[in-house]
Parts: structure tokens; C-alpha cells; sequence
């Protein structure tokens, strides 16, 4: 029996630590109150073979697509073939996904080939599961530490010994451990707008770089197209795409048809940039979310979370259109692990979005990253059982980018917001060399500041301050334009000009 920590009580952590609790002893520990995470706002669904008419080759063939050329190919798969197992455990941990006539409902997201999307209380798919989870993990034998922040990892002699905490009266302590799993999730707070909720900071991540792990593709974050256009930015799931809904510019017009055959179910990253396109056409105004030809029953049935967020901002989105534009909703990169979530550092082991399986490549499929958090977060736990970590080779530490203070960067005093900002500007949807240099030079001068002692929210700003420097290093060692990474002085660029938006993204999809 192993002592093993876990972090992060999304989909993927709360896998890893069930499977795990009844042969180590578990030790849980979450930020904030055990649930809140990324998963519980997974709208959409988990992707997955269950109908006789669907094959994981054609959702390999899907997800490869969509990873426009960069996915590895063993991991997706796994992720492919083992994924519907992984979906019937969740069924029988009392997962209800909807049904039809008995059988699961079928959804459709953009870029399957199949509506394989499964999804349960209409949009509510993520907070299903993760109520299911949560219920499992109490009567199991895991300790939960709830509200207390992974501060750092602990590494001696080239391994992962434990962690340093910090609990919820303000005490930091170090629990020593044979393992830690990272299942910290995603840093959508990096960016301004996003659809991730205020836990999303990518304290894992960031550990995990500061233990030497090696992190990449961390240039590839996801938009997701359709965020309401308020300051909440609340998803609005690609399933009411599915479902028939259509993009409509200030002037009534569909406008994705000319950019994408699949026009509002091409690849989320050509919708997202579509969308960005054509918002910067009309002055900067959000696009349209035209729903109305659903209906007000299907729409508050199928949608029932959606439903309320819509009518609470006062727009009946049976009747009107929805004002939406992107937000930062989901990293590819993270930290590198092999099939069973080791990474590189002896003792240490990542699962769901903080983990780079290698399943997403440069664009992830929509709703495959429930179906990842599941099946690689099983195979942790099986990992868990044989590895010795004293066997594990260790390769050589990754070097922090030491950052070298320009003094002559005209740098604006750090605050979080400034950095989402200077984030958004030059490591959103579009970038350029330019853009991204001056970036990297204010992130270094930033990192040479000492932030204010401020608890946690100052120990969140160290972990993303620390990704968004990797991040930009990322985008602008990626000169060409690929998957969620597009740069206007690529020769593949993107141009924000609707005409030749069109032809470049079908360029850049052609290409992969
Ligand atoms: C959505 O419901 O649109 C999000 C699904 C996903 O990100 O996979």
C-alpha cells in the first residue's frame, strides 16, 4: 500500500482517487469545496462508442482531425477504445445520462462524424457526474481535504516526496507521500474571459514546472466559440449547435458557411476564429446566437441550465438572438505524461486538463476531455499498484526560461487583471511575433517583482504569471499557424478580414 495524494476533485482526480482509496491510502485534497471544478460546468457531454452504428476508428478518425495533425495517435486510441468501459462505470456509479425510447440520447457536437455525445439532465452533464463522484468518493476510505491549496511539490533526491499545503486556517504543512497525482485542471484565469470557473488558475501546472517537469504544447488553448457576451461569460454549449442553432452577424447574415463547410460545426477553433473575425468586421459588437427556431419547450428542457443563465440576463432566446463571443475555455498543453499518467518526475503522475496526454494534439475534439479525465485517470490508479517509483527513470530536470528584465519594456504595474489583459491581446485567438516579444518582455519584468504576500490569490498569481510566461515562449517558438495557435504573420496566417478569413482557415484545416 502506497500514501498518495491526489489534487483537484474534478472528473479525472475524483477517478484516479476512487479507483485507488480501496488499495492506498488516498489523501484528496481540493482547493475549494469538493465538486467545484471544471467538470461540474461541462455542459455538452462526454464523447464515446456506445451505439452499434458508431466505431472507434471513425472517433480516432475524429479526434485526429480535429487535433489537427499533432494528437499522438496511441494515446487517442486508448482514449477511444477504452472509453466506453469507462462511460458504463459511470452509468453504474449512478451517472442517469439521458435516454430516448431507453436508449442514450444522442448528442452532436462540431466535428464528430457521429452524434456520439452523451449528456444527462439535458446540459448539466459535467454537475451529473460530478454529484455521482462526489457521493462515491465520501464513503470511500480517501481523506478529503477540502479548501486547502497545493503550494508546492516536494521533490528530494530527483523524485516527488509529497507536497507542501496550505490549509484553510492559513498554516502551510508538508505531507509526505509515495505519489502525487495532479488533477488540478486548466487556467482558463489566465485569460479575461473565460468559461472556467475562479478555481482555474493552474496551480498544478505550475508546481509541476517548478519540480522540473517537462510541460508542451502549451501554445494550444482552446476558445470556446459561443460564451455569453456579459461580463460572466457564461458557455453556452456547442450542443445548441447541435441541435440546429446557427451564427448570425449584426446584420442577420450566417456568415460561417463561406469559412467552413461544416460552417457553425467545423472545428471549434475555425468557429471561434470565424467569430473573432467577424466581431472585429463589425466594430467589435458580439455575434448572434439564433436558438429560436428550437423553441421555448425544447429549448428549457433540453438545455435546462442554459435555459435559466439565458433568461436571468432578461433575453428569451426562444424569441431572440443571444449575443456570444469566445472564451478561454480549455488547455491542450500541460504537463507530459506517458499513457498511464506519468510524467517526468519520479512519484509524480498528471491526469484530466493540467495533464498533456497527447489525445487533443493542437484542437480538442468537443467532449472528449470528460472521456480523457475518465480513462486516464483509471489508468493512474492501475499505475498506482505496481510502480515503484524507485524504478522510474528520471530524466533530466526541465530549466525555467530565466527571465531577462528589458529595461526599456514599458511595463504597467502586475495585478491579475493587467496580466489577463496583456494575456488576451497577445496569446488569444490571434497572435503575431510582435505582439507576443512584447508580451514575454512584460511577463519578465513582472516576474522579477515581488508580488504582495497576499494569501492565495497571491500564490495563484505566481503559478499563472509563471504559464503565461511559458505560454508566450510557446506561441512565439511555434512560427506557423496550426489548430487554437494562429499567428497573422504566419504564411498561414489568419486574417481578421471576413474574405480572407474564409480562405485561410480552410488553408489551415486543409493543411492538417
Ligand atoms: C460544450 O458543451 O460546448 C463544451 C463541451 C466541451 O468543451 O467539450
Amino acid at each position: 500500500m502506497a500514501r498518495v495524494i491526489v489534487v483537484g476533485s474534478g472528473i479525472a482526480g475524483l477517478t484516479t482517487a476512487l479507483d485507488a482509496a480501496s488499495k492506498h491510502d488516498v489523501v484528496l485534497v481540493t482547493k475549494s469545496a469538493l465538486g467545484q471544478s471544471n467538470t461540474r460546468y461541462a455542459q455538452g457531454g462526454i464523447a464515446g462508442v456506445m451505439f452499434a452504428e458508431d466505431s472507434v476508428e471513425a472517433h480516432v478518425a475524429d479526434t485526429l482531425a480535429a487535433g489537427a495533425g499533432l494528437c499522438d495517435e496511441k494515446a487517442v486510441r486508448v482514449l477511444c477504445a477504452e472509453g466506453p468501459d469507462r462511460i458504463r462505470e459511470l452509468v453504474a456509479l449512478g451517472v442517469d445520462f439521458d435516454r430516448t425510447d431507453g436508449e442514450f440520447a444522442r448528442g452532436r457536437e462540431a466535428a464528430h462524424s457521429y452524434p456520439r455525445v452523451l449528456h444527462a439532465g439535458g446540459d448539466a452533464t459535467g454537475a451529473r457526474i460530478e454529484a455521482a463522484l462526489v457521493a462515491r468518493i465520501r464513503e470511500s476510505a480517501a481523506e478529503i481535504l477540502e479548501d486547502t491549496f497545493l503550494v508546492d511539490l516536494v521533490v528530494e533526491n530527483g523524485r516527488v516526496a509529497g507536497a507542501l499545503l496550505r490549509f484553510p486556517n492559513g498554516t502551510e504543512r508538508i505531507i509526505l507521500a509515495d505519489a502525487v497525482v495532479l488533477a488540478t485542471g486548466g487556467a482558463g484565469q489566465l485569460y479575461p474571459y473565460t468559461t472556467n470557473p475562479a478555481v482555474a488558475t493552474g496551480d498544478g501546472a505550475a508546481a509541476a514546472l517548478r519540480a522540473g517537469a517537462q510541460l508542451t504544447d502549451l501554445e494550444f488553448y482552446q476558445f470556446h466559440p459561443t460564451a455569453l457576451a456579459t461580463a460572466e461569460r457564461f458557455l453556452v454549449s456547442e450542443a445548441v449547435r447541435g441541435e440546429g442553432a446557427v451564427l448570425r452577424n449584426a446584420g442577420g447574415e450566417r456568415f460561417l458557411a463561406g469559412i467552413h463547410p461544416d460552417a457553425e460545426l467545423a472545428p471549434r477553433d475555425v468557429v471561434a476564429r470565424g467569430i473573432a473575425a467577424e466581431m472585429a468586421a463589425q466594430g467589435g459588437l458580439p455575434v448572434v446566437l439564433d436558438a429560436t427556431m428550437l423553441g421555448a419547450s425544447f429549448l428549457a428542457s433540453r438545455f435546462p441550465v442554459i435555459d435559466r443563465a439565458v433568461r436571468a440576463s432578461g433575453t428569451d432566446w426562444s424569441r431572440e438572438y443571444l449575443p456570444v463571443s469566445p472564451a478561454a475555455h480549455y488547455w491542450m498543453g500541460g504537463v507530459v505524461t506517458d499513457l498511464d499518467g506519468r510524467t517526468t518526475v519520479p512519484g509524480l503522475y498528471a491526469v484530466g486538463e493540467v495533464a498533456r496526454t497527447g489525445v487533443h494534439g493542437a484542437n480538442r475534439l468537443a467532449s472528449n476531455s470528460l472521456l480523457e479525465g475518465a480513462v486516464f485517470g483509471a489508468r493512474a490508479a492501475r499505475a498506482l499498484d505496481t510502480d515503484d517509483p524507485a524504478d522510474w527513470p528520471a530524466r533530466p530536470a526541465r530549466p525555467f526560461a530565466v527571465p531577462v528584465r528589458d529595461p526599456a519594456v514599458d511595463a504597467p504595474p502586475f495585478s491579475r487583471d493587467a496580466l489577463q489583459r496583456l494575456m488576451w491581446d497577445a496569446a488569444g485567438l490571434l497572435r503575431d511575433g510582435t505582439g507576443l516579444r512584447r508580451a514575454s518582455r512584460v511577463l519578465d519584468a513582472w516576474a522579477g517583482l515581488p508580488l504582495p504576500a497576499d494569501g492565495i490569490r497571491s500564490l495563484e498569481d505566481r503559478n499563472l504569471l509563471a504559464l503565461g510566461r511559458e505560454l508566450v515562449l510557446a506561441a512565439l517558438a511555434r512560427t506557423d499557424s496550426v489548430g487554437a495557435h494562429a499567428r497573422s504573420d504566419s504564411p498561414r496566417s489568419y486574417s481578421p478580414d471576413p474574405a480572407s478569413a474564409g480562405a485561410a482557415s480552410r488553408e489551415v484545416v486543409a493543411a492538417c
